[in-house]
């Protein structure tokens, strides 16, 4: 399949007699996609019920005649100010209560059951009216769910709708009772009605109301994104995704996935370097102007594991954006980087945000193919050249990575009531394992805790996972891959109680966690032999091998079977890279010590590398300019 571009372009933005130009010129630069009306439901829908559809028909024409193959977005991200008259409690509520108001985006509650027959209404309306239109190749239900906060809502359709949940979930209220410990401080219910929202309390709430709430929160997604699913299908044949975000993990992707045909994600590496990375302030410095070189990559396997193996990157960062904390602009070369990264990571095509830039409203300061003067913008030269490129290339020919990593959106909600020291994450610790396995020059599928066919794996990674069913155990006991444990694997039962026997409790393995600890910044625990132990250790009792321990004597990672390893710990890079070599070692599968910044990606018979430094690099006998890519047959 050759790599396609495309481009998200608001017509409803600029003058009409500008649209059939603007085709031609997408037309002309080879883009094949162009993403529109995920935000125009007020310019489709004036006032409740009176609908004024011409604007739109023409704009289809328009650019399906220039060949352009249309996305179509539901516009329910956007709910116009008319919807709030009618509902006027269709707002989200943010944790301390208080409204989120009308004027931007994103706000609605998702338990709001007026507002979700709106969504389903307009959703219809346009499903009925372009289902069948040749020129839409695919549907966008609403827009990046979870953007700006706005999963978990406090509100009273929320609450009501929480206490539904509860009540299908445990049918009776003593069942909840026991199954959260509520005895402590009294909290015990007398019924359902009586369950607030584990806001507002004098100190936190239980751990295990809260990840009920957030348990239910992410069911509200999956049913709303369905309801638009169900009606889209009934009316059209083409592909439906979503757009989903980076580091945005409150609701399960994975399930939100199952509805739908293809993932997609928004990529914006400078935008994310500062404050969704964890990066170090060095860092941030030496990459500000391309973005980290680990971050877009994680995401990319992820939503290919939450697309079933079929994804877009459908806004990528085309220039400086307007909403990090800085905004520099791109490296010369990086917005062909970032695209390139996508195709080997499998992506079947890249869409840039945005066609043109805005000269007017919230993101005037963002970036686009073009300047508001309608001028080509610096990413629309490399736009250009990635066109050209696709052309050449050989395509990019998915091949299964070696290493399989598994994430869980449940572990992170897990993580998050309880994290038992500052700044302790899940999707942190993930991270840090999977940019340890990248700097060791190795490609990764993330695979979901759902996953049992781990057939051509040699490794198999799962750190964190509070919760682990007894059926993943057994299927990860019976892998013949080395498979990595730790920390918390196993440590709260399904209801967030420690269970006993003590965590992990694997089948056949002589090993529990006795104590843990979590340790402040400034006071890691060296490892003998280089590394330390930082933010969180655990005190092990058990059988096996080490492999790494502390300089005075703690073991920090046993070996305890054959194929299993426990990680009691959080570990630096180093000494993650040390454990990680070991058992890739006892995998058979070869390593590299990739220096800083620079990273690759096997697909095919090929290994893709990417200079995510600002300056030329040297490696293994090739040079690589900054910015630089490189296609290396194998
Ligand atoms: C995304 C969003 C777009 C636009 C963009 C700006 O999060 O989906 O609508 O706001 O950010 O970078």
């Amino acid at each position: 399949m050759k790599r396609t571009l495309g481009t998200c372009y608001y017509p409803e933005h600029w003058p009409e007699e500008i649209w059939a130009e603007d085709a031609a010129r997408m037309a002309d630069l080879g883009l094949t996609w162009v993403r529109i009306g995920e935000f125009a439901w007020r310019r489709i829908e004036p006032g409740p019920g009176e609908f004024d559809w011409g604007w739109l028909d023409r704009a289809i024409e328009i650019l399906g005649d220039a060949g352009l193959r249309i996305v179509l977005g539901t516009p329910t991200a956007t709910p116009p100010r008319w919807t709030l008259d009618r509902h006027p409690d269709m707002l989200a509520v943010d944790v301390e209560g208080r409204p989120r108001g009308f004027g931007s985006r994103r706000h609605y509650c998702f338990s709001h059951a007026g507002y979700l027959a709106e969504s389903k209404r307009i959703t219809a309306a346009l499903a009925e009216r372009y289902g069948r239109n040749p020129h839409i190749a695919a549907w966008q239900t609403d827009n990046e769910y979870g953007c700006h906060d706005t999963i978990l809502s406090y509100s009273e359709a929320a609450r009501h709708a929480f206490r539904d949940w509860l009540a299908e979930r445990y049918g009776t209220v003593a069942v909840l009772n026991a199954a959260w410990g509520n005895v402590f401080w009294s909290i015990a219910y007398n019924s359902f009605d009586q369950v607030d929202l584990p806001n507002l309390t004098v100190t936190e709430a239980n751990p295990a109301h809260g990840l009920a709430f957030r348990r239910f929160s992410s069911d509200q997604v999956v049913a709303f994104n369905r309801a638009q699913v169900d009606i889209i299908r009934a009316a059209s044949d083409a592909p439906v995704m979503h757009n989903y975000m980076g580091r945005i993990t409150d609701f399960d992707h994975f399930e939100v996935g199952e509805d739908l045909d293809f993932a997609t994600w928004d990529s914006y590496p400078l935008g994310f370097l500062e404050d969704r990375v964890g990066a170090t302030p060095q860092d941030q410095r030496h990459f500000a102007r391309q973005g980290d070189p680990d971050f877009q990559a994680f995401h990319h396997d992820l939503y290919r594991a939450v697309g079933k193996g079929r994804w877009w990157v459908v806004e990528q960062q085309p220039g400086p954006v307007n909403w990090a904390p800085s905004n520099p602009a791109p490296l010369p070369g990086m917005v062909r980087l970032w695209t390139w990264e996508a195709f080997a990571h499998g992506a079947e095509a890249v869409c840039y945000f945005r066609w043109r830039q805005a000269p007017f409203a919230q993101e005037q300061m963002h970036a686009g193919l073009l300047r508001p003067d309608h001028a080509e913008a610096p990413g629309m030269t490399e736009a250009r050249q990635v066109m050209a490129e696709i052309a050449d290339a050989p395509d990019v020919v998915p091949k299964q990575a070696p290493v399989a990593l598994i994430f869980d959106y449940d572990a992170d909600a897990a993580w998050a009531v309880q994290p038992h020291g500052m700044d302790l994450s899940y999707f942190g610790l993930v991270f840090d394992m999977y940019r340890a396995l990248r700097g060791l020059g190795l490609s990764i599928d993330i695979v979901s805790t759902q996953q049992r066919d781990f057939d051509g794996y040699r490794l198999i990674c799962a750190p964190g996972l509070v919760h682990m069913s007894d059926d993943l155990k057994a299927a990860l006991a019976r892998a013949d891959q080395q498979v990595l444990l730790g920390p918390r694997s196993g440590a709260r039962d399904a209801e967030f109680s420690i269970p006993v026997p003590l965590p992990p409790d694997l089948p056949d393995v002589d090993l529990c966690v006795t104590r843990v600890e979590s340790l402040r910044a400034d006071m890691p625990r060296p490892l003998a032999g280089g590394g330390a132990v930082q933010f969180y250790r655990e005190e092990i009792e058990g059988s096996g091998a080490p492999l790494l321990q502390t300089e005075d004597g703690d073991v920090v990672a046993l070996k305890v079977s054959d194929s299993t390893t426990y990680l009691a710990a959080w570990c630096d890079a180093k000494g993650l890279g040390r454990l990680l070599k070991d058992l890739c070692f006892a995998a058979g599968l070869a390593t590299m010590d990739l220096p800083r910044g620079l990273r690759c990606r096997e697909a095919g018979d090929a290994r893709y590398w990417f200079n995510y430094n600002p300056h030329p690099i040297e490696f293994e006998g090739f040079k690589l300019p900054a910015a630089g890519v490189f296609r290396q047959a194998m």
